[in-house]
């Protein structure tokens, strides 16, 4: 979604600002805005622009010298349109009507029609149809009637918000102090020299290369931000907070491309080294060579995850994807019922949860409002949430009761391919040690599994060998304006995740689909324009896709399929044919996801589209 990246102290302000929006361009990207303060200059300065972050460096790039070193206290944001089109005045900064205050504000104000009303009652006018001036003017209205106490309106104001909000405003007449505020959108603060400087953002990515010391502000906390002093820190009602600072750890490298031309093709590339690290300690060989599984959240919830006769996966986009795989991984492995839900669907749907259920909750950002809010239903109603997130610190991984890190780092990418690996990965890793730890898996089936699963990321490297092969048969679908995706038992859940990459970043429609699904009403689509992508690797039901690619091949569909290594039965049968190295079927999708992540792509490239932030989405989804 949007990001937020502030800074106070004595550096000039627009480069930390400008870098900041540049890493954090890939949450969300229609329009982009710095406002800019300091003690030396006078009153706060405005600068936004339509598009991309570069488009704002460009207009920033035209301040004098003396302008630059004079600004040193500054907030800036990158915006996904929620409230009004992408517009410089939709843009953020807002500026209260005086101009005596500026805002940036990631999330959705509910309530902000009526504020508005109250607000246009008391005379304030409004530039823009967004939520968030509304917000910057309510603030400036108690700002005005309480003797320019800015934390106090601050405090004032959200006290009357219904919404989500991270928030961090600036105020004209004193360049040496910020405010920040947040209610499910995160917000973090990163701790200069001795407290010497300080500086915000919507994630730590804009952080990491000043400091490694943050302060994760909590749902409902206002943080009162001046230099040279520490923190501090008041809850909604009024009452003083703990401090909590925490150290973070993000590798710098991971935010840069590495040669690749994109984050995309990158994060593809990178994935046998990710699976690696997300085994790494987890799957252990001991010297006896038998393999075992320590995954400490399960040592400390044994007994609650080993009585759970029910799970329920909530998730959303990719993670749902992985999601479904889980449910196959753990009901075989485990045989304990799950059932996988949207969280959108699932927080309002009031939802059968019992006290020993267990939540896993699936999130590559860990900041995905309705996944975030499906877990504060189970906690209420007394499940156990188990997380299983990538962005280490997020507010997903903070209000999980225990989880699993994926530890793939950070994926920049728009499109998610690096997380759904590393989920699966860790999904397999936990079904493993709890079948283990229940009996319901034979030691021999487990070392299997275990072996199998090591040689992973060996054959990981043998697909992505065919990214030439995936390139240039891309170029006989960039036409296609439709797309089927076709999948059986694991590779199901693949053909789904197959059709969404495709769609966010070709903007190509496609359909995923379980393969005996087809002949029940999509059958009527195919025709000799059609691509149709099988997966067909050899598992349990591969005699069954064959049966399934006749039907497809009968109508002239044109078929791409993905096949185990030696496959000459499929070849025979489709125009274009990738191979992925023989697997266990419950590790299939690991390897068989790999093309669809590769033609989505290359597609995409050969079409021209923007393939690391396609258009209207955005990374971390904090609004629901
Ligand atoms: C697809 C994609 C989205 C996300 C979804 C959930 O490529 O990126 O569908 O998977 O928005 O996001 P997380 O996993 O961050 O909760």
């Amino acid at each position: 979604m949007c990001g937020i990246v502030g800074y106070i102290g004595k550096q000039s302000v627009s480069p930390i600002l400008i870098k900041g929006l540049h890493q954090l361009e890939y949450r969300g990207y229609d329009s982009a805005g710095v406002a800019l303060s300091g003690e030396a200059a006078e009153g706060i300065r405005v600068y936004k622009a339509k598009g991309k972050v570069a488009n704002l460096e460009a207009k920033v790039e035209t301040l004098s010298p003396e302008a630059q070193t004079a600004f040193t206290t500054g907030i800036g944001h990158t915006r996904w349109a929620t409230h009004g089109e992408p517009s410089e005045t939709n843009a953020h900064p807002h500026l209260s009507m005086n101009g005596e205050l500026a805002l940036v504000h990631n999330g959705i104000i509910e309530n902000y029609q009526l504020l508005k009303e109250q607000l246009v009652g008391y005379g304030y006018t409004f530039k823009s149809q967004t939520d968030t001036e509304v917000l910057v003017q309510l603030i400036d209205y108690f700002y005005q009637k309480n003797g320019k106490q800015l934390t106090k309106a601050v405090n004032q104001a959200l006290n009357k918000v219904i919404g989500a909000y991270a928030i961090v405003v600036m105020e004209r007449e004193n360049p040496n102090h910020l405010v920040a505020a947040r209610k499910a959108s995160p917000l973090v603060i990163g701790i200069g020299e001795q407290n010497a400087e300080f500086f915000i953002g919507s994630d730590a990515t804009p952080l990491v290369e000043y400091t490694h010391k943050v302060i994760y502000l909590e749902d409902e906390q206002i943080a009162d931000i001046r230099p040279s002093e520490a923190v501090e820190i008041i809850n909604l009602d009024e009452s003083s907070a703990n401090v909590n600072i925490k150290d973070v750890d993000i590798d710098i490298s991971a935010l840069s491309k590495g040669g690749f031309p994109h984050f995309m093709l990158k994060e593809i590339f990178e994935q046998p080294h990710c699976i690696e690290n997300s085994m790494r300690g987890r799957v252990i060989r001991r010297e006896d060579g038998l393999y075992e599984i320590k995954l400490s959240a399960l040592a400390h919830f044994k007994a609650k995850l080993i009585r759970a006769r029910h799970v329920i996966i909530v998730a959303c986009g990719t993670s749902w994807h992985a999601g479904l795989i889980g449910k196959q991984l753990i009901e075989e492995m485990c045989r304990i019922r799950v059932e996988v839900e949207y969280a959108s669907e699932f927080r309002y749907r009031n939802p059968v949860i019992e006290k020993d259920d267990v939540v896993i909750a699936i999130s590559q950002s860990g900041e995905t409002a309705d996944t975030l809010a499906a877990i504060q239903l189970a906690k209420e109603q007394g499940a156990l949430v188990f997380g299983i997130v990538n962005g280490v610190g997020s507010s997903i991984a903070r209000a999980a009761d225990t989880g699993i890190y994926i530890h793939v780092g950070p994926e920049i990418g728009g499109a998610s391919t690096k997380a759904f690996t590393g989920q699966i990965t860790v999904l397999t890793m936990l079904s493993l040690a709890l079948a283990n730890a229940l009996g319901t898996i034979s030691e021999e089936q487990f070392q299997e599994i275990c072996r199998e699963l090591v040689e992973i990321p060996a054959k990981m490297e043998v697909v992505l060998k065919q990214n030439d092969t995936v390139e240039r048969l891309s170029n006989r679908f960039t036409y296609a304006r439709n797309f089927l995706y076709l999948g059986r038992g694991y590779n199901y859940p693949v053909a789904l995740e197959g059709a969404l990459k495709l769609k966010e970043i070709s903007y190509i429609h496609a359909e995923g689909y379980p393969a005996a699904e087809m002949k029940h009403g999509p059958i009527a689509l195919v025709d000799k324009e059609m691509p149709i992508v099988c997966l067909a690797t050899r598992d349990q039901l591969y005699h069954k896709v064959i049966s399934n690619m006749q039907e497809v091949q009968s109508r002239n569909g044109r078929i791409l399929a993905i096949v185990t290594e030696g496959d000459e039965q499929v070849k025979r049968m489709a125009q274009e044919v990738v191979e992925v190295p023989a697997t266990l079927n419950c590790l299939t999708p690991l390897l068989s996801v790999l093309p669809m992540q590769l033609l989505a792509y290359h597609v995409a490239v050969k079409k021209g589209l923007n393939v690391d932030m396609p258009r209207n989405l955005a990374k971390s989804v904090t609004v629901e």
